[in-house]
């Protein structure tokens, strides 16, 4: 039986946003004979802040993974460790590792590979581990075929700049968040995590490759935000620059979860 995917792949070359877009009708590939519209963009990352293994799956069991890409954390990491994760990745799920790492530059390095091995989509370290750690970790995943995205996190949008300041860090934060952006590109890192409020003068700074990972998404700006503060729409969001949108509680606690996904898949391919 031939992969038909693999097949697919061949007969198709990808647009500029990476999506896999038919050479003409006359040379699809004859393999395919339930040919369908190509492949969507779908930038939400859906955080699965769960406590424990049966919720998210109880959870995850109503999502496909051409909705969405999903993130597991801290807390569900530390419950249930590495098994949970790959069997999400083994059900076609596109993981993003969120532990923002941040260690001395070979043990960054080691669990880069250890999240490459099990196959897992993005990953995440904080940009303040330095340039020699995130060269590091860039070089540990560098020769694997399917590499990780690795991904900075500059600063965390829970610190104003009093807690900058009380670090010794006597800069505004968007500053901050433009110079440790910048040094994560120059160490070979993929993308940041900021806020969306960011993602237009970053987009601008570091070019139109550089991937923005952008939580604080709400569907209503004007309704209930949770404790998220500066907050934007999928379509604000999008249009500032993001590339993926991290969306936990707008989704996780949706009478209609996947309604809400292909609402926003709807805007992002609009
Ligand atoms: O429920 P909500 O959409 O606010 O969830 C946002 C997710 O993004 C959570 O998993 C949160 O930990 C994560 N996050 C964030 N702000 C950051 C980095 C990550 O809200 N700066």
């Amino acid at each position: 039986m031939p992969d038909l995917r693999f097949e697919f792949t061949l007969y198709c070359k990808k647009d500029d946003k990476g999506r896999l877009k038919t050479r003409n009708e006359n040379t699809m590939n004859p393999l395919i004979t339930d040919f369908q519209t190509p492949q969507q963009r779908t930038p939400v990352i859906v955080a699965l802040d769960f406590a424990n293994e049966k919720d998210t799956l109880g959870f995850v069991r109503n999502l496909d993974p051409a909705l969405c890409q999903i993130k597991i954390g801290k807390e569900l990491f530390t419950a249930t460790g590495r098994n949970l994760a790959e069997s999400l990745i083994n059900q076609g799920f596109k993981l993003f590792l969120d532990l923002k790492y941040h260690d001395i530059p070979h043990t960054v390095a080691q669990a880069c590979k250890v999240a490459a091995d099990m196959g897992v989509w993005m990953v995440d370290m904080h940009a303040s581990g330095g340039r020699r750690m995130m060269e590091a970790a860039a070089e540990a995943v560098a020769g694997y075929q399917t590499k990780p995205l690795l991904i900075g996190v500059t600063v965390l949008t829970s610190m104003e700049q009093s807690d900058l300041a009380e670090i010794g860090l006597n800069i505004a934060p968007e500053e901050q968040v433009i110079r440790l952006a910048k040094l994560a590109q120059s160490s070979g890192l993929d993308g940041v995590v900021c806020s969306a409020q960011e993602a237009a003068p970053l987009r601008r700074e570091l070019g139109q490759d550089f991937v923005l990972v952008t939580p604080g998404i709400r569907l209503d700006v004007a309704g209930n935000n949770d404790d998220q503060r500066r907050i934007m729409t999928p379509a604000e969001a999008l249009a500032a620059g993001s590339t993926y949108l991290v969306m936990g509680r707008p989704v996780t606690q949706a009478a209609d979860p996947v309604a809400v996904l292909r609402e926003v898949n709807r805007v992002a391919n609009a």
